[in-house]
Order: C-alpha cells, then structure tokens, then sequence
C-alpha cells in the first residue's frame, strides 16, 4: 500500500535533515506505527507520503502510485489527519465533512450515513451545526478524523491522533482503526503512546535522526527476548543513535 524508497528531505538549505534515505513497506491490511523521539522525521515522513512535501529525493508511493508522477491517483487513496487542527474554522462541522465528500466524490447518501456514524462514534453529532471556530481541540481533531473516513480510504494517514483525544474517543479510534484495516485497507500512524504501538500494531517502525532504526511485527523487534518490553527497546535504539554509535 505504501512504498517508500530511498526517502530524503533536508529543511534550511540541507542545515538540517530531517528523512535520510528512508525504505520501508506497508502492505495492505496492516496497521503500522511509526514511532520515535521529538525531531526524529516522523511528521516529515508523513507529509512526504500525503505529497504535501516534495522529497529531494527518492520515491513514494501508495496503492501503487507514484506520488510524483500520478500525484492525484496517489492522494484520492489518501485520508489524512495532520498533528495541528487547522481546520477552516469559518465552516461549520458539516459543511466542512460536505466540503470533503465533494472533492472525493461521495454519493449523498453514503456521506450522511459515514457522517452521521462518526459523528455519532466520535461524540460530536450534537456540534455538526457549529462553527468550527467553536470547537475544543480535541473536537476539531474528531472532526478531522471523521473528515478522513468519509470517503472510505485505502489508506488512513494519522500524525499522532491520540494526542488530546478523551479516554472514550482514544478508544472508539483504536476500534475503528482495527476495524479500517478489518475491511482490508491500511492504517499508518504515528504515536509517543508506545503502550498503544504494542498492542495495536501489526508491524511497528523506529525512527530516530531521519533513519529507520528497526521495523517489524512486536515479536521481530524482541527478537527472541519474550518479556521485552516496547519502551525498552525504543531506548536502546533511539539512545544508540543519539550517541552516534
Ligand atoms: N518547516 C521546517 N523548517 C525547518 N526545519 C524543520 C521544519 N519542519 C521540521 N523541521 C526539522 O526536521 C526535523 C524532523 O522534524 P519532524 O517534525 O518531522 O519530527 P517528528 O518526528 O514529527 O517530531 P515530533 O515527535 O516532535 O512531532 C527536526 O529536526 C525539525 O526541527
Ligand atoms: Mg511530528
């Protein structure tokens, strides 16, 4: 579903690289957590993949589109929620969730019933006629997610979509991601919550200064030591690499 080759972005004129030659697979089906320091590239890497950023070099693509090359094909397979909520904040919810479902093309009455499922599932159906101006944080990012799923993608595209979500929505997202993968699409995310990377994840990558420091399923990354725990390995690999070793 994503296909990333030889991925690389600097910022500030080459002064700092972000994503340093970066390869990795995600299949269909499969939820992928994409876990590291602050700084590491996650949010770089995620960008790349939407084709908000242009890579300076290496490839991308996703549901076997090249993103540089049929950019539109790769994005219609994308739903994307990004770390900040801004989010038009002169529409209200429904116009905004209307707004999407015009630019992916969805049927009337597939959009009010997926609009009125999550809202519903999110808590927020009660908002929908608000301007988004009003909204908490922890709204407009139920929003967005809900924005993201109404047109059904291939690929559901999350920058740390846990952050500010209540105990009840943390969980409704975690349900609906493993039931988004269920139907055979592919969820990536990244997350600081390693306790939900553990149990959530089918595989699991690590990035640390650009690089991927480790990616494989919970019981590849322990690799024979049973009781090791997520955090524990993220310490060693991310520590190894802050030394330079
Ligand atoms: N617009 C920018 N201009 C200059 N440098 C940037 C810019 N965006 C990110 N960086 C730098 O690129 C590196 C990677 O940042 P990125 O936001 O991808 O990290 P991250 O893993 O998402 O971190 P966090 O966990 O804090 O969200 C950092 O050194 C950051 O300072
Ligand atoms: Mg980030």
């Amino acid at each position: 579903m994503i296909e990333l080759t030889g991925l690389t972005k600097s910022y500030a004129r080459g002064a700092v690289k972000a994503v340093d030659n970066l390869s990795l697979k995600v299949e269909r089906g499969e939820i992928f957590g994409f876990i590291g320091p602050n700084g590491a590239g996650k949010t770089t890497t995620i960008k790349m993949i939407t084709g908000i950023l242009l890579p300076d070099a290496g490839s991308i693509r996703v549901g076997g589109a090249d993103m540089l090359g049929e950019p539109v094909k790769a994005k219609r397979q994308i739903g994307y929620v990004p770390d900040n909520h801004d989010v038009f904040d002169r529409l209200k919810g429904i116009e905004y969730l209307n707004f999407i479902g015009d630019v992916y093309g969805v049927s009337l009455s597939d959009r009010r019933e997926r609009i009125e499922k999550y809202l519903t599932m999110f808590g927020i159906a009660d908002a929908a006629g608000e301007l988004i101006r009003s909204y908490s944080h922890g709204m407009k990012q139920k929003l967005m997610l809900t924005g993201a799923l109404v047109h059904r993608p291939p690929l559901w595209l999350l920058d740390e979509p846990l952050t500010g979500l209540d105990p009840k929505s943390a969980l409704a997202l975690k349900d609906e991601m493993r039931a988004h993968c269920r139907e055979g699409n592919t969820v990536f995310f990244s997350t600081h919550v390693l306790e939900v990377a553990e149990r959530l994840c089918d595989r699991i990558g690590i990035i640390s200064k650009g690089k991927l420091a480790a990616v494989g399923t919970m019981d590849s990354l322990r690799s024979g030591e049973k009781d090791v725990t997520l955090e524990k390995l993220f310490f060693e690999l991310t520590e190894n690499a802050e030394d330079g070793v």
